[in-house]
């Protein structure tokens, strides 16, 4: 009771109360092709009344901010849903549990800041693919899908769309549940680093796009987990700003050694240093066989020529300290004549001004002279 009270409210706050009409105002209906389009309709909620004939669902281009189940109930035969573009922040519990048809759900450029942990749970498995590429707004709504997706069963999911999002790390074990996945599209994020257990579970992972990230390199472990996924034919890496140092040695003989598992191994080159910049990374490869000895000894000769430096002065300023100690008798003569010799200019200067101003003593000195 209290429930369907909670519902009657939200649907009232999320969705349009018109009565039930053979077709929404502001939307077209097709009952032959079984489509409803309400297309940049200005729409603030999902429009009620849509026929349930409906199997292609378009709300696209309006200003929703809040789905949730009210807004699809009775829709049983939808399979397409499109409700992208519409900048909504929130997906409720069960936002899509009676569209139990559902096949293909596009929420892509949205501005997702909140999904509930069951947004994305249905009372039947149907969902084959997700789009959800440019629609998640911040980290908060990555965190909220990463635990959305692991705790619902979306398990016939077999594509989602993740290109688009900003996503700098993936929390691990995020796709454990997505054991049907065979499309995961990762491209045009900010991912630094593909770590240990980043793809678990993804038994039946086909084809995966990391094109266009913030990959330098893929260390062992990040190998590692792409080498354990079992089924993964199609590998896309290119795009990414890799750093052709010694240290992404094992990528470069991984790829060479990959034989047509990343799809565009021959399109990867090096983005730094400046010098291999637009090297292809299978090229380094090759290259790179005598990494240890070649480059590791270009830093090494770097680093022992500035020690050498260093130790060429400290030995110069060594020697020049010992020849001042070795000479020390002869400067300190030197010195002492020097005194000797300044006081007795001085000396002279002041006895002869005494002399000059005081007659009495020149009397003195000529007698002392004598
Ligand atoms: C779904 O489609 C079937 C066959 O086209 C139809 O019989 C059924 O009434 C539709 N469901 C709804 C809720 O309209
Ligand atoms: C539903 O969407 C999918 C993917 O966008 C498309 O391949 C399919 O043709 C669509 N189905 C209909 C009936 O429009
Ligand atoms: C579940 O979805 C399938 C289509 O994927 C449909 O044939 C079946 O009737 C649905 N089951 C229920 C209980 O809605
Ligand atoms: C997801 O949506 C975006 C933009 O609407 C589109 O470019 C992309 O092709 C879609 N992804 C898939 C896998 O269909
Ligand atoms: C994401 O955006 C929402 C709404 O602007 C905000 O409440 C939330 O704190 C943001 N989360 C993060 C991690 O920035
Ligand atoms: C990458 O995403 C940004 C926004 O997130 C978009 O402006 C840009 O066009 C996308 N680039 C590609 C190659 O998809
Ligand atoms: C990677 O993860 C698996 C399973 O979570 C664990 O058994 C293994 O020890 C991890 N390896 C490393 C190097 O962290
Ligand atoms: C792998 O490296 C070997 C030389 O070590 C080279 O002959 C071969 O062509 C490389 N394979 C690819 C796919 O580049
Ligand atoms: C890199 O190489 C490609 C062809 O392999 C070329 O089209 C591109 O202009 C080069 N870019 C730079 C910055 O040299």
């Amino acid at each position: 009771m209290l429930e369907l009270a909670q519902r009657m409210v939200f649907c009232a706050m999320v969705c349009s109360i018109y009565a039930r009409a053979s077709c929404p105002s502001r939307c077209e209906c097709s009952e032959a092709a079984h489509t409803v389009k309400c297309v940049s309709k200005d729409l603030r909620a999902i429009p009620n009344g849509i026929p349930g004939y409906t199997r292609n669902l378009f709300i696209t281009g309006n200003r929703i901010s809040r789905i949730g189940p009210a807004c699809f109930q009775g829709l049983d035969n939808v399979t397409n849903l499109s409700l992208s573009n519409n900048r909504i922040t929130e997906v409720e519990s069960h936002t899509f549990a009676d569209l139990r048809s559902l096949r293909y759900l596009d929420l892509s450029n949205n501005q997702l800041t909140t999904i509930h942990p069951e947004g994305f749970s249905m009372h039947n498995h149907s969902l084959r693919e997700l789009n959800l590429s440019r629609a998640l707004y911040n980290h908060s709504a990555v965190m909220d899908l990463a635990a959305s997706v692991r705790q619902t069963t979306l398990g016939s999911l077999q594509g989602l769309d993740l290109s688009g999002n900003g996503l700098i790390y993936l929390p691990s074990r995020t796709f454990s549940r997505l054991g049907q996945l065979r499309r995961l599209q990762l491209s045009n994020n900010s991912l630094v680093a593909v770590r240990n257990a980043t793809f678990w579970g993804l038994e039946q992972l086909e084809e995966l796009d990391l094109t266009f990230n913030a990959l330098k390199s893929i260390p062992e472990e990040g190998l590692r987990e792409l080498d354990a996924l079992p089924a993964t034919s199609s590998l896309l890496l290119g795009d990414n700003p890799f750093t052709c140092t010694c240290a992404i040695e094992p990528f470069a003989l991984w790829l060479n050694r990959s034989q047509g598992r990343v799809r565009d191994d021959e399109a990867l080159a090096c983005a730094f240093p400046a010098a291999m910049r637009n090297v292809s990374l299978l090229a380094a490869a090759t290259l790179t066989l005598g990494c240890y000895q070649r480059e590791a000894g270009a830093d090494l000769t770097l680093q022992t020529s500035y020690v050498f430096l260093g130790l060429v002065l400290g030995l110069v300023g060594l020697v020049f300290l010992f020849v001042l100690y070795l000479n020390r008798k002869g400067i300190k003569k030197r010195v002492y004549e020097a005194r000797d010799a300044c006081r007795e200019v001085w000396e002279g200067y002041h006895y002869r001004y005494e002399i000059d101003s005081d007659p009495r003593l020149s009397q003195v000195s000529s007698s002392a002279d004598a």
